[in-house]
């Protein structure tokens, strides 16, 4: 089966966060159970994208609101495991941040445009197309609605939902950013007052997963507007849990690691990288050292991390290190803590894929205060290297997390408080000195398989199905 995945993310290409390392893996994993799949994505101006090269495989002129821009689809060389091709439009992609401009609406819609005027000029369309978040979530209305592309309907779509909580929602007013169509259509566009391109793709997809079986059931209770939408579509709703790049994330092979290890090696290994992390960061080695990585938002429950690291550092003999960047007040008070407890906190406010492989393989826990988590990777990378997850049961977290006190391998609370942290990190120095549990639990840990295999597989089921209805349409 051919399959096109339709994104706005995909490691290494351009991340922001979990839905790259997603669309940078699961192909690979489908190609791999004899399926071709590709990823279309824009062209930014990211490093990855200055260094590769590639060649046009086709152009053309763009007319969004009456302005034409030059556009091309170039298919570029890599070694990812699937093809790759970049939308450029000029001037509306090409630029160095993936999200948070002012005109994010018309880049994503004309980038969506330029997808599917690509796909009518092929001889062979791709069987099924899988688009993900709202950056992509017009296209399976545009296909259905708008004359230009109708050539395209009988191919199924998916919407894969990474994260409800951004819907890319605009004013009627920017309706005409999309190419012609019948009027009589709005109320598919429409939510609320305004069109919102979640909403739509939730309407108009043929099929629509999230990336946890929880976080659709939660979905389904509140949604940020859209708990009734997706109720009404329940019966073309699914979740299907993510899986990890497991050659990626791979503590034997991982080139960013001070000193690779596997589950045999694991103790040693991991004690010379939190060594190094605690030089570095000027921590001391010898405590137990919990670590953040992460957006700093308030769906992580990061505007409470200020209060709950100053909390467990007076109340616990800990150290702990972070990883993140985003609200900019949650940022200034994570810097001044730096200076309230020189030697047992540190703070790195950035993006940093490096130190992310480092956190993971040299912090004791990992912490998880998440309020929304669709399904979150962090506490998966955290287990494949060892490093305890203590997360908030929620979404992806509760589907992924056991506590150790119910034979699981983490440490589990159900609020995102300061209370309910701060007891759980508690609990996680006692368990920091019961070291013969504390090693056989990271040994237990390291086991655990949330490698791609299997749902890469229950994507191709669900896309099957789909086919299997396109093809009776026709006959
Ligand atoms: P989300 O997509 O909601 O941010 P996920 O847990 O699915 O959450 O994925 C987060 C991804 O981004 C992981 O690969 C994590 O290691 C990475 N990440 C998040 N923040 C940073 C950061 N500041 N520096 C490096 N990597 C980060
Ligand atoms: C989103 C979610 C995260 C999930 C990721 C990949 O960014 O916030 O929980 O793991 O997408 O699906």
């Amino acid at each position: 089966m051919t399959i096109l995945h339709v994104s706005a993310e995909c490691y290494p290409v351009a991340k922001v966060g979990g839905l790259a390392d997603v669309v940078g893996a699961l192909p690979k994993y489908q190609n791999r159970i004899g399926h071709k799949a590709s990823v279309v994505m824009p062209y930014y101006k990211t490093n990855w994208v200055e260094r590769a090269s590639g060649k046009g495989i086709f152009r053309h002129n763009l007319v969004v609101l009456g302005k034409t821009f030059f556009a091309e689809v170039l298919e570029v060389d890599n070694e990812l495991g699937f093809p790759l091709f970049l939308v450029r439009i000029a001037d509306l992609t090409d630029r160095e941040k993936v999200y948070g401009y002012e005109d994010d609406s018309l880049r994503f819609i004309a980038f969506q445009r330029l997808v599917l005027q690509w796909l009518l000029t092929l001889k062979k369309k791709p069987d099924v197309i899988n688009c993900h978040d709202y950056h992509t979530g017009l296209i399976p209305f545009m296909m259905q609605k708008c004359p230009v592309f109708t050539d395209l309907k009988d191919i199924p779509t998916t919407l894969s939902i990474h994260n409800a909580q951004y819907q890319g929602e605009f004013s009627h007013n920017w309706g005409g950013l999309l190419p012609e169509f019948n009027h009589s259509d709005l109320g598919l566009l429409d939510w609320y007052g305004k069109i919102n391109p979640l909403a739509t793709a939730i309407k108009c997809a043929w099929k629509v997963n999230t990336v946890s079986p929880s976080y659709m059931v939660e979905l389904q209770e509140k949604a940020n507007g859209l708990e009734g939408l997706l109720r009404q579509e329940k019966a073309k709703c699914v979740g299907i849990l993510n899986g990890i790049d497991t050659e990626t994330w791979n503590p034997s092979t991982d080139e960013y690691l001070v000193k690779n290890y596997n589950i045999r090696t694991r103790v040693a290994g991991r004690k010379k990288n939190k060594e190094a992390l605690c030089k570095e960061f000027g921590l001391d080695p010898s405590k137990p050292l919990f670590g953040f990585i992460g957006r700093l938002v308030w769906e992580k429950g990061a505007d409470l991390l200020p209060e709950i690291i100053d909390t467990a550092l007076q109340q616990h003999d800990v150290n702990i290190i972070l990883l993140g960047s985003g609200a900019p007040e949650v940022e200034y008070q994570l810097e001044a803590l730096k200076d309230k407890y020189p030697g047992r906190y540190n703070a790195y406010i950035g993006y940093e894929e490096r130190m992310s492989h480092w956190v993971y393989s040299g912090a004791d826990f990992l912490l998880m205060p998440s309020r929304v988590e669709p399904c979150g990777l962090n506490q998966l990378y955290s287990l494949r290297y060892g490093c305890v997850p203590i997360v908030r049961r929620t979404g992806g977290l509760k589907d992924t997390v056991i506590d150790v006190g119910d034979g699981g391998n983490g440490i589990c609370h159900d609020q995102t408080s300061v209370f309910d942290v701060v007891y759980s990190i508690g609990r996680a120095s006692v368990l920091y000195h019961e070291k013969k549990f504390f090693k056989e639990n990271q040994k237990q840990m390291m086991e655990t398989d949330h490698s791609w295999e299997n749902a890469a597989g229950e994507y191709v089921s669900l896309y099957e199905q789909l086919v299997k209805t396109a093809n009776n349409r026709k006959t």
